[in-house]
């Protein structure tokens, strides 16, 4: 093993390092999907290799980066106004840098650095891997700012490892990027390119590294994950059955899906691996053949609910989840009905409903039906009241029964309580106890279900702990 001088492992080393003023503060603003949080885990290991630490505000930092996403202009307002917010506390402090990295990054390249003149770096989702020599790049010539958003070449496969930095017990793994389907309203297919997948056995090697250090949960990642692999002979359900082989990881989950590549292999997963957790997320964006045509997504109302019921079918306690857009152009009142009634019959555990915002390059945004923000607001308040009620009343259907969850810490609004999640990742709040680790299984009573969590208190029963991982 190579040593450094004064004797020590160079393992050793970077904590060291840690207390020298060499090392520098990030501050990372994430907004968006999980497929950001995930690329600033990475952002965040990557620059902890080069001695950059996260600090808790932007005033402590030497380099803030702002992970942007395009998916609303909502969501992009939201960047702008925090790099403004950004600009005077730059010129407080002239040696630190701003970066503006994914969707947005993408989508507006040079026109960021045109609006935004005091950003320093603008870095597309497949060149985050390049912010060490954009850093020294910088460092060396903080005038001349630095654009990279180039698509990655890899055609067919995509290879890359999960790096995050301090693993908690629930944690993501991207296994593709970018979507193949251009739907008429999407922007991502412009921000994150073409599908690319993984491989298995590289997606394994990430699970069983990660698995060592504590994680039980993992959440698999990609923009349309029912599609993994189709470029190189691999599939989900494949993916699924390796990880399930791994003893200490307890849970499987995955997002996001897209109904119309949903194939009976994946659903028969619900019946043959316990660990692959009851919860299914499945936009159904409209409910309404004609509005689903429009927005491209080629399926009907009829297949998406032949799948819900196969789903329900082979996991009776499963909980569903979905995606709605409201207002898409040429929605009239009663496909907007029809959107409700689906709604209805699917009973969605939780739902998450948007009022449909142009994007700029998509096909729908150009059209001349489009509808009032008015009327768009009036209907999302109607969907959310319903939305609401059903999940209200699905999670009062848990009470009285004795579930397994796992502790993630102590709840933030209230110390004295921790919180866990259920197999239906709905979130639990439990009384503290001492000897309580995240990543602790526990069996507990459910007594109350409200609209957005659980109620709950510990059972007897003996519980999976997790092992001291301090070490
Ligand atoms: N307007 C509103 N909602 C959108 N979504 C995607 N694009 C738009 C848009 N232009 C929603 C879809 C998608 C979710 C992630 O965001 O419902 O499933
Ligand atoms: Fe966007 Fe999903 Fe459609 Fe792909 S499948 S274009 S990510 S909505």
């Amino acid at each position: 093993m190579p040593t450094a001088s004064i004797g020590l492992s160079v393992e050793s080393l970077p904590k060291l390092v840690y207390h020298l003023p060499l090392m520098k503060g990030v501050y990372i603003q994430t907004y968006g999907c999980q497929m950001n949080v995930s690329d600033s885990d990475r952002m965040e290991a990557i620059l902890d290799s080069i001695h950059y630490e996260t600090v808790k505000t932007p005033q402590d930092a030497d380099l803030v980066l702002v992970n942007t996403c395009s998916i609303r202009e909502k969501a992009e307002n939201k960047m702008s106004s925090f790099a403004h917010e950004l600009k005077s506390l730059k010129s407080q402090k002239p040696g630190m840098l701003l970066g503006v990295t994914g969707c947005v990054a993408q989508q507006e390249k040079e026109q960021i650095l045109k609006e935004l003149p005091f950003v320093d770096l603008v870095l597309g989702p497949d060149n985050i891997d390049e912010l060490p020599w954009a850093l020294e790049k910088l460092n060396e010539d903080k005038s001349t700012p630095i654009l990279r958003t180039e698509f990655d070449q890899e055609s067919r496969v995509w290879e890359s490892k999960t790096l995050i930095k301090n693993p908690g017990p629930s944690e993501f793994i991207s296994v593709m990027k970018g979507c193949d389907h251009y739907c008429s309203y999407c922007i991502v297919p412009w921000t994150r390119g073409r599908e690319r997948s993984r491989t298995i056995d590289s997606i394994i090697e990430d699970t069983r590294r990660l698995v060592n250090k504590g994680v039980r949960e993992i959440t698999f990642l990609g923009q349309n994950i029912n599609t993994f692999g189709k470029r190189n002979n691999e599939s989900l359900h494949e993916l699924f059955y390796r990880a399930h082989e791994i003893d200490e990881l307890r849970r499987i989950r995955f997002t996001t899906s897209h109904p119309g590549d949903l194939q009976d292999e994946l659903i028969q997963c619900y019946v043959d691996l316990p660990k692959l957790c009851s919860y299914f997320h499945l936009p159904v964006q409209s409910g309404s053949d004609k509005i689903l045509r429009a927005m491209r997504r080629f399926y009907t109302v009829e297949q998406y609910m032949e799948k819900v019921e196969k789903l329900k079918k082979a996991r009776p306690d499963i909980a569903l989840s979905s995606d709605i857009i409201v207002g898409f152009p040429g929605e009239t009142d009663e496909d907007f009905r029809k959107t409700l009634e689906v709604v209805k019959a699917s009973r969605y555990d939780n739902l998450y409903s948007f009022a449909y915002s142009p994007r700029p390059g998509t096909s729908a945004s150009t059209r001349n039906n489009q509808i009032s923000e008015l009327e768009k607001k009036s209907r999302l308040m109607e969907l959310q009241n319903l939305a609401r009620q059903i999940s209200k009343e699905s999670h009062q259907q848990w009470e009285g029964q004795k579930i397994e969850i796992m502790l993630e810490g102590p709840s933030k609004k209230n110390p004295q309580f921790w919180t866990g999640r259920s197999s239906q990742n709905i979130p639990v709040h439990l009384a503290a106890k001492a000897g309580m680790k995240p990543g602790d299984f526990v069996l507990v009573n459910v007594v109350e279900g409200t609209l957005t969590h659980l109620m709950a208190t510990l059972t007897n029963a003996a519980s999976h702990k997790q092992p001291d991982l301090s070490n």
